[in-house]
């Protein structure tokens, strides 16, 4: 075997203990991918599989893109690794500058981390010395959401809530609250985009959890715009605008956790954009550099900025940072990714192509045990309730999917879809069409 390829199924799956895995029972079913060009990944044994989640949320431009490539492979020759701490290489920069270009207006700077995980982690920690630095040192309770996903660090983990995700880890960060989650398929079930009910109610929540602690304790408010890894659950019309409104009033920060919502997914260079809403602080991560090297980053609007940059000089404005914050290739392929987006239209590309997503898999509502389809953008779930006292069968139709040629996720009851936005329509009927299948051959 050339050392370099990696074709080929090792000889013992024992050492590697995998992320988010059954790892004994996927060992005696294991399922591999040692390549990916564009829509596919393609098996050791030469399967091609068409990737319906882009990677995970975070493939946006389609794999292997040659000008990503081509730049960590130039990257990886001229600079491989220099600290960010007190020292300067031009890609972070440069990346920087034509990211903050893409944000909304009023967001003009941004903090590099590694990951999606990070990058919630440095919102946090942001939120709190915002707050600190005006004197109010007080606010350091943050509130999340039930049913969201925040990443795996101490922070994002304590404002998330999804319960099996944190039951062993003990009582997290103090002083953190949840709002309850937007999912109501008794109002809502097949609704196509933005649901219709309850959007108000939802966010007026927020009000309640705010008294019941005192406004002056709380610092910020982090809820994912659309509610990715939990189910794709889409905000219900109004409910992004009246936590805005109810975090102005209490003059609490609010985060939006776009490391998935980023990049196009919603047809907008970022989800904040489509929907309309302003928040204070953005996490971004996969889709930044299209999956291609860990990278995580949170943009800062100008208000929170210039407060930390009110500080004395002389010292860090922000005691916090990563070994790997803008690490150089990941600036690189993050530059090179920006570039593919821009030169190829591929936000546009995802809007003009959402309608007829959204006709594809509505088509699936009358498959057998369907209890709800939801979308937005370039997300779809399609939801199998639990039938007759069995459990969902989206796991096994997810399985049946990947043995069929097409990569789709379960999560919980759902099937989750996020396709790269190339996605051709021809594609969009394989994907749906392979689901009717699976879904039938149980
Ligand atoms: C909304 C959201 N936030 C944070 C994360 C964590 O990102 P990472 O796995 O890069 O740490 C994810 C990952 O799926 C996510 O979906």
């Amino acid at each position: 075997m050339n050392d370099l390829a990696f074709d080929t199924t090792p000889n013992s799956l024992e050492a590697y203990w995998m992320p988010f895995t059954p790892n004994r029972a996927w060992k005696r079913d294991p399922r591999f991918v040692s390549r990916a060009q564009g829509m596919h990944y393609v098996t050791p044994d030469g399967r091609q599989i068409l990737d319906a989640i882009a990677g995970l949320w975070c493939v946006n431009a389609g794999h292997c893109h040659p000008r990503i490539v081509e730049a960590i492979r130039h990257q990886a020759g001229q600079l491989d690794y220099a600290s960010s701490f007190g020292l300067g290489h031009p890609a972070a920069f440069e990346y920087a500058n034509r990211l903050t270009e893409m944000a909304p207006d009023g967001f003009n700077r941004v903090f590099f981390a590694g990951s999606g995980s990070e990058a919630v982690d440095t919102a946090l920690k942001l939120a709190l010395a915002h707050h600190a630095i005006r004197g109010e040192g007080q606010r350091v309770k943050l509130i999340g959401r039930q049913r969201s996903y925040h990443g795996v660090g101490f922070g994002g983990l304590s404002v998330a809530g999804i319960g099996a995700q944190r039951k062993h880890y003990g009582p997290l960060l103090p002083g953190t609250s949840h709002l309850p989650h937007t999912h109501d398929p008794a109002r809502n079930a097949f609704s196509r985009g933005r649901p219709e009910h309850g959007g108000i109610a939802f966010a007026e929540a927020l009000e309640g959890i705010i008294q019941a602690q005192d406004p002056s304790t709380i610092a910020a408010v982090i809820v994912e715009p659309v509610a990715g890894s939990t189910g794709v659950l889409v905000p219900p019309v109004g409910y992004l605008e009246r936590l805005r409104e109810v975090c102005d009033r209490h003059n609490l920060l609010l985060i939006f956790d776009e490391v998935v919502t980023g990049f196009g997914r919603l047809g907008a260079p970022f989800g904040s954009q489509a929907l309309g809403v302003m928040p204070d602080l953005i996490c971004c991560a996969k889709g930044m550099t299209n999956g291609a090297v860990p990278m995580g980053g949170v943009l800062v609007n100008d208000r929170v900025a210039a407060g930390l940059m009110s500080q004395p000089e002389g010292m860090a404005e922000f005691m916090h940072g990563y070994t790997y914050s803008g690490h150089p290739l990941a600036a690189a392929a993050a530059l090179a990714t920006l570039q593919v987006y821009q030169e190829e239209g591929l936000f546009q590309r995802a809007a003009d192509i959402a309608g007829t997503w959204e006709d594809a898999v509505h088509s699936l509502h009358d498959v057998p045990g369907v209890t709800d389809i939801r979308n937005i953008g370039l997300l779809a779930a399609i939801e199998f309730g639990p039938q007759e006292d069995k459990p969902s069968p989206a796991r096994a139709i997810a399985a049946r999917c990947f043995d069929k040629g097409v990569l789709i996720r379960a999560a919980g009851d759902s099937l989750v879809l996020s396709p790269p936005l190339i996605v051709s329509t021809d594609q969009i009927n394989e994907i749906v069409e392979t689901i009717r299948w699976a879904a039938r051959a149980g």
